[in-house]
């Protein structure tokens, strides 16, 4: 299923698929393999005495495409002399050397380390008169026009099936323009500029009638956040509500995804309608369960009649009667569930998720932020401490970004009347508050904090961290700031991992030798530190892997605030009492700096109490609508074998 080049998709996919589909591994593989595709084709043309004309998105989807073509011309000689190339969009209004601005961007990541010709590179002007804009648009759809039109379109997609910045309503001939933002695009965009608030309600954009007539468009897509779309624009109609899909009618383009974006393709999500599949057990799982869900049945409910009407005639022949597979799913969901997430002392462990000794396990939390813990596992969080466990936490992070700057305003001058009322020297202290006081004064929108106020801001989230450990009660020896050097940069973006961060991590798993190690397994939180953080465990553990204590050692993943696992990936689901419920809600509100419309609130307007509540309930439900007991609420984990 998975191709290992931008090839065309069988015709059993096509079948769902309207538009040509690949399936990769991971982004970075899929990256690497279309630069080589314009890598050959820039050269190609410099054999030719041509020049390539490049179409560029910005966004995230294309930065590794980016790194791989810079590292294309320090290491391998590509050169980019006889490029061209023409950015989709700009904010409007934006100045050039605007944090925010698509100029600085393409800038850092591509046009600064190779070496193309400047003039040659195009970005939509952000800084004209409105009234000189339609004059502009026309002038560059003009130029590459001239060129012959674009050779090569690199596109992102948005949550709402955006192509550059032609939002939903676009019409397929559509020109470049100035446009205005859809909600949902500057609420994700918003990230980047401290709030709604702030952020542009406009942009100009190349239009679709000029990315129909590029001669090959390829449309970039990674992780499950993007699954919804992408399922809808490969596979559902063509319409001006996703403009992504005006796509299935380009002669020449190619969607490129990575598995989890590729989660809600039919061959992927149910491959049994597309082809003949070998029925593991796994996906033997996740067929039953879909079909429970798609017919709203309780699985022991489920009749010969459902799976043959349902394409899955073959399993019944291939591994036995309904009776018997519903049953055998019903008892793997069921033995999924335990109110013992560190074992149950003393108890035959055959069918529980964890082992039952020792009695007395070593646990440590690792959480990205300072309240991933208490909000994506904090029921089990709960239950490890009173069950009697060693339980460590470690923030990974000092997530000192996600903190509003009078929040650091309020703190700081409270200390300097605590210094006051007390008595004590507060030369120091007022003269942090001034300068922190006068820089937030005169801050430009998304200027990086000073480090005075990243360290005021992170010691309000590491002390919220503590209110809840304690709350938890665990003592100071059993909390851990892991302040990893990657976050510490003061901009969303985040440096990538460094040996620093992995030898921190390494310590203290050395230290504590768990036997039970919990880490968030949330690939689809929109600021990729999750991410980073989970990598710089995964390296720690495979280099600590031949430690003989690593034997004991069981990895179980949550999922941060932004999803849950799908009920059949989940290997152990840990059930919540509505009393349970209430003191996890009491432990997320410790963290009072991300209450009330926090700095990243992200595309989901709920608070991060509401949103942990409402995925909990919705796993308790749907363990209920599939047949089994019903919970207030349950948390769920995934065990990864490293
Ligand atoms: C950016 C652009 C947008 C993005 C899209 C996806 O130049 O035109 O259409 O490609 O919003 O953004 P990311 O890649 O950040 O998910």
């Amino acid at each position: 299923m998975i191709k290992s080049g931008i090839d065309k998709a069988t015709s059993f996919e096509k079948r769902f698929e309207k538009v040509n589909t690949v399936i990769f591994e991971s982004s970075e593989v899929a990256s690497k393999a279309v630069a080589a595709e314009i890598a050959a084709l820039i050269r190609k043309k410099q054999e030719a005495n041509e020049m390539c004309v490049l179409g560029l998105a910005t966004g995230s989807s294309p930065k590794r495409l980016y790194a791989e073509l810079v590292r294309l011309h320090k290491e391998e000689d590509l050169s980019f002399k006889n490029v061209i190339t023409f950015n989709l969009d700009e904010y409007y209004p934006m100045e050039p050397d605007a944090i925010q601005s698509y100029v600085r961007f393409m800038k850092k990541l591509l046009f600064d380390q190779i070496d193309i010709d400047p003039e040659n590179c195009h970005i939509p002007d952000g800084t004209l008169a409105k009234e000189d804009i339609a004059d502009y648009c026309k002038a560059f759809e003009a130029k590459i026009d001239a060129l012959g039109g674009i050779d090569f379109q690199i596109l992102g997609i948005g949550g709402n099936g955006h192509i550059g910045f032609n939002e939903s309503g676009s019409l397929p001939n559509s020109k470049t323009r100035l446009v205005t933002l859809d909600h949902i695009t500057r609420v994700a965009a918003s990230q980047d500029f401290q709030g709604l608030y702030n952020t542009p309600k406009t942009a100009i954009t190349i239009g679709i009638k000029q990315i129909m007539r590029a001669k090959k468009v390829v449309l970039f897509a990674w992780g499950e956040g993007k699954s919804n779309i992408i399922n809808k624009a490969v596979e559902g109609p063509i319409t001006e509500q996703v403009p992504a899909s005006y796509l299935q009618d380009h002669p020449n383009s190619v969607f490129v995804v990575d598995k989890g974006a590729s989660s809600l393709l039919t061959r992927v999500n149910s491959p049994w309608v597309v082809e003949k599949v070998n029925w593991d057990a796994q996906l033997i799982k996740k067929a039953v369960v879909g079909l429970a869900s798609k017919l709203e049945k309780p699985v022991l409910m489920l009749t010969e009649a459902d799976y043959i009407e349902n394409g899955m005639s073959d399993l019944l022949t291939e591994v036995g009667d309904a009776y018997d597979i519903n049953i055998r799913i019903f008892n793997k969901l069921q033995h999924t569930i335990t109110g013992w997430p560190g074992g149950k002392p003393n108890a035959d462990d055959t069918n529980r998720p964890e082992r039952a000794n020792p009695p007395k396990k070593r646990v440590l939390i690792f959480s990205p932020h300072p309240d991933d813990d208490i909000i994506s596992m904090g029921g089990t969080f709960m239950r490890l401490q009173d069950q009697g466990h060693e339980v460590h936490v470690a923030y990974q992070t000092s997530g000192n970004i996600a903190v509003a700057d009078d929040e650091a305003l309020r703190f700081s001058n409270f200390v300097v009347d605590y210094n006051r009322s007390f008595g004590l020297d507060n030369e120091k202290s007022l003269e942090i508050y001034k300068k922190a006081t006068k820089f937030i004064q005169d801050k430009k929108t998304s200027e990086i904090d000073i480090p005075e106020v990243r360290s005021i801001k992170g010691m309000i989230r590491r002390s919220e961290a503590k209110a809840t450990s304690y709350y938890v009660g665990l003592t100071d020896e059993q909390i851990h700031f892991n302040n990893l050097p990657f976050y510490e940069t003061g901009t969303i973006e985040k440096n990538p991992w460094g040996e620093e961060d992995v030898k921190i991590t390494m310590d203290l798993i050395d230290k504590i030798k768990p036997h039970q190690i919990y880490a968030a397994g949330d690939l689809a939180d929109p600021h990729g530190t999750h991410k980073v953080c989970l990598d710089i465990i995964f390296e720690s553990l495979k280099r600590l892997k031949s430690e003989p204590y690593m034997d004991d050692c069981w990895v179980w993943l949550y999922r941060g605030a932004w999803q849950e696992w799908d009920i059949e990936d989940i290997e152990m689901a840990v059930p919540m009492s509505p009393s349970q419920v209430l003191a996890k809600r009491y432990g997320i509100f410790k963290h009072q700096s991300q209450k009330d419309g926090v700095v990243f609130q992200g595309s989901d307007s709920r608070e991060f109490w509401q949103r942990a509540e409402d995925r909990n309930r919705e796993t308790a439900m749907k363990y209920d609508e599939l047949g089994l007991a019903h919970y207030a609420a349950m948390e769920a984990f995934v065990r990864y074998k490293f």
